[in-house]
């Protein structure tokens, strides 16, 4: 009888379970550029970016002023996924140096409709940058620009299609040089759910920090409502300068949210862009089923926990009185005679 309902709440559980499943899209890891490291069937260099003579580095330009040279991950990246589609999360770390002042070293993403091959003198890092071109970059900047505000010549800041910094940060009051030639660590963080995009950095060899050192909310889908491929890379360019600019290492990973774990935008207008209101409300109405299922399995399991337990209680109920009742039923022996009791005892 237990069985038909202990069944149903089987398969509820399995679709749940299913439900958890989280899809890897891209991820690569670099721990070095050398022949082994395979990197070029995944990585493609441009301008004057090179594998140094000792394998180990990257080399993103040259002893030379106006050099410019970037890596690109080939594969575009599918920063949307799932019906109804949503931003995936990701994860990028790398280590760098460079070796004086110059322009200093951006990590890119770059929509489908950027030309990975493009190099812009106008543009800072060798990135482009005007009214048509969008990107999202993390800046690495070893010159003090006045035409971006520019808070001095050792800064990282987080832009959104212009090199004006959404916000930025004096690495001087960290103790991080950018242009002092020591290798250093970098951690961006980007969790779809909050549109939280974090910068974490420290030298070679410590640990990841728990604090970011600046965050911003970047908002892809507002960014490139229509685009679902992006490329991404690490663009560097030295001005006039003769900078040298090194990467060690990197690695890069999308997640995707379970669905269960979705968050409503924070900003409706998120979801106007292309669908107009229906796609919030779909979402919507789709996170109020997942909880009414989720309460309903709840008080479900609960019931059938109270069922087990009943079930339980009356087989023990029914037996654990056996004993006591054969002692009950035992006759007690009457006595009669005080005095013949006490002799007894
Ligand atoms: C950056 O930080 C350093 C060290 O704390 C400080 O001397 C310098 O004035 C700061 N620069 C700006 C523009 O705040
Ligand atoms: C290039 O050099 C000049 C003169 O030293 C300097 O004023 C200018 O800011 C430099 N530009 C860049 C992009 O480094």
């Amino acid at each position: 009888m237990a069985s038909i309902p202990t069944s149903r709440y089987f398969i509820t559980l399995i679709f749940i379970a299913l439900n958890f499943k989280s899809l890897y899209g891209s991820s690569f890891y670099f721990k070095n550029f050398g022949k082994d490291s395979n990197f070029s069937s995944i990585l493609a260099l441009y301008g004057d970016a090179n594998v140094t003579s000792d394998g180990l580095s990257l080399q993103l330009t040259k002893d030379l002023s106006s050099s410019v040279g970037r890596v690109i991950y080939k594969d575009p990246i599918k920063f949307y996924a799932g019906v109804p589609k949503k931003m995936v999360s990701f994860s990028t770390f790398f280590e760098f140096s460079m070796s004086k002042s110059g322009e200093g070293l951006a990590f890119v993403v770059l929509g489908d409709g950027y030309d990975v091959d493009r190099f812009d003198d106008n543009g800072s890092f060798g990135v482009a940058s005007g009214d048509e071109l969008k990107f999202v970059s993390v800046e690495f900047d070893t010159f003090m620009d006045d035409k971006y505000g520019d808070v001095n010549g050792n800064h990282v800041g987080i832009d959104v299609s212009s090199f004006v910094s959404l916000k930025a940060v004096n690495l001087s009051r960290v103790g991080l040089g950018l242009d002092s030639g020591d290798r250093l660590q970098v951690w961006i963080d980007y969790e779809a759910g909050s549109r939280r995009l974090e910068v974490r950095m420290s030298k070679f060899g410590e640990n990841r920090p728990v604090d970011p050192l600046v965050f911003a909310r970047v908002d892809f889908s507002r960014i490139w409502p229509e685009n679902e491929g992006f490329h991404i890379g690490l663009s560097s360019a030295n001005g006039n300068s003769s900078q040298l600019c090194n990467v060690y290492s990197w690695s890069f990973k999308t997640r995707e949210a379970p669905d269960w774990m979705h968050s409503e935008p924070l900003d409706p207008i998120v979801y106007k862009d292309r669908e107009g209101n229906e796609i919030q409300n779909h979402k919507k109405s789709d996170c109020v089923l997942r909880i009414l299922s989720a309460l309903i399995l709840g008080i479900g399991l609960g019931a059938l926990g109270s069922f087990i337990g009943l079930f339980m209680w009356t087989i023990f109920a029914n037996r654990r009185p056996v004993a006591p009742e054969e002692y009950a039923v035992k006759p007690k022996p009457v006595v009669h005679d005080k005095a013949l009791a006490n002799e007894k005892l």
